[in-house]
């Protein structure tokens, strides 16, 4: 029984087989629309959701099987106070796989240490979410084809931003690939963070201008400032609009930048982005469930 926390869990080559299995899904949806016959996955959401959860759930249901969950905190008996090892244990009852996402950085991990059944980590505060890493990646193979030696623009909240950080652990491992950290001082990529490049000699730099690093990047990776993890209102509205990326702001990109962003969009990219071909973030909600469909087959399992 295995779970998915942390990226890193995946090896390279693990990744590789998931982006395989999801590119042959498809390319071949009937081929697997019955292999979770009688299988069912359980979304334990104690946070809100749109994507992740609705994708989790389509993706089971696409591959034959069916799924229980709570998509609030307030609706599971955790609101009477029952920790997350017992509400495992419960659901592992009930269902052979979980996806779960919770406020508390780490939660995920304790669940796994006591589940019977592979636990997800569908996000879990400020620290990882590592399906959106999967659907970054396949995003990133099927507009660019490879992952080696590119240079990775990410703009925004990278202090609380869980996608940034789970994305740079996964592109970290592949050759010459650099990264251009944009964002104003209080939203920093977090120290550890900047250890784990230095110590791997990994190159980056960090900005607060998206106008200079246009330019160069190959990958340009938006992100919302996360309100909900705010200490205080008056900083969320001062950093909230920090940056908002228009056309204008890409007359100096490449011809082949690939734009993404893990949704929900609140400000950062005006809609008038949306129409230019480069634009990659509607693709890459539907690229989400195609991979979860590969994730979900491995950890049960599945051939
Ligand atoms: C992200 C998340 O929940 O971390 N959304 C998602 O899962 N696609 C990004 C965000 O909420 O800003």
């Amino acid at each position: 029984m295995r779970s998915l926390i942390d990226i890193i869990d995946l090896s390279v080559e693990e990744i590789d087989s998931l982006i395989t299995t999801a590119n042959d899904i498809i390319a071949n949806p009937d081929k697997y629309c019955e292999k979770c016959n009688r299988k069912k996955l359980a979304t334990l959401f104690f946070e809100p959701s749109t994507r992740t959860r609705l994708s989790f759930e389509a993706a089971m249901l696409e591959l034959g099987g069916s799924v229980i969950g709570f998509s609030g905190a307030d609706s599971s008996s955790s609101a009477k106070g029952e920790s997350v090892s017992d509400t495992v244990r419960t659901v592992g009852c009930y269902a052979d796989i979980i996806a779960m996402r919770h406020p508390k950085e780490g939660a995920p991990m304790i669940a796994s240490m006591r589940s019977s059944v592979p636990i997800i980590n569908a996000g879990d505060g400020g620290h990882n979410h590592p399906t959106q890493t999967l659907a970054d990646l396949l995003t990133i193979q099927r507009e660019k084809g490879h992952f080696d030696h590119l240079t990775v623009g990410l703009c925004g909240d990278l202090k609380f931003g869980r996608t940034v950080h789970s994305l740079i652990h996964a592109l970290s491992r592949y050759e010459g690939v650099q990264f251009i950290m944009i964002s104003p001082d209080e939203l920093k990529i977090p120290d550890y963070i900047v250890h784990e490049l230095e110590t791997a000699g990994i190159p980056y730099t960090e900005t607060r201008s998206l106008e200079e690093a246009m330019p160069h990047l190959d990958i340009l990776y938006m992100t919302r400032v996360q309100r909900e993890r705010f200490f205080n209102e008056a900083d969320y509205i001062r950093l909230k609009d920090s940056y908002v990326l228009t056309p204008e702001k890409l007359t100096p990109a490449k011809r082949d930048l690939s734009i993404l962003h893990p949704l929900p969009r609140v400000n950062e990219i005006s809609v008038a982005v949306d129409n230019d071909p480069r634009a990659c973030y509607f693709k890459q909600v539907l690229n989400g469930k195609f991979i979860r469909m590969a994730l979900i087959l491995k950890l049960l399992g599945v051939e």
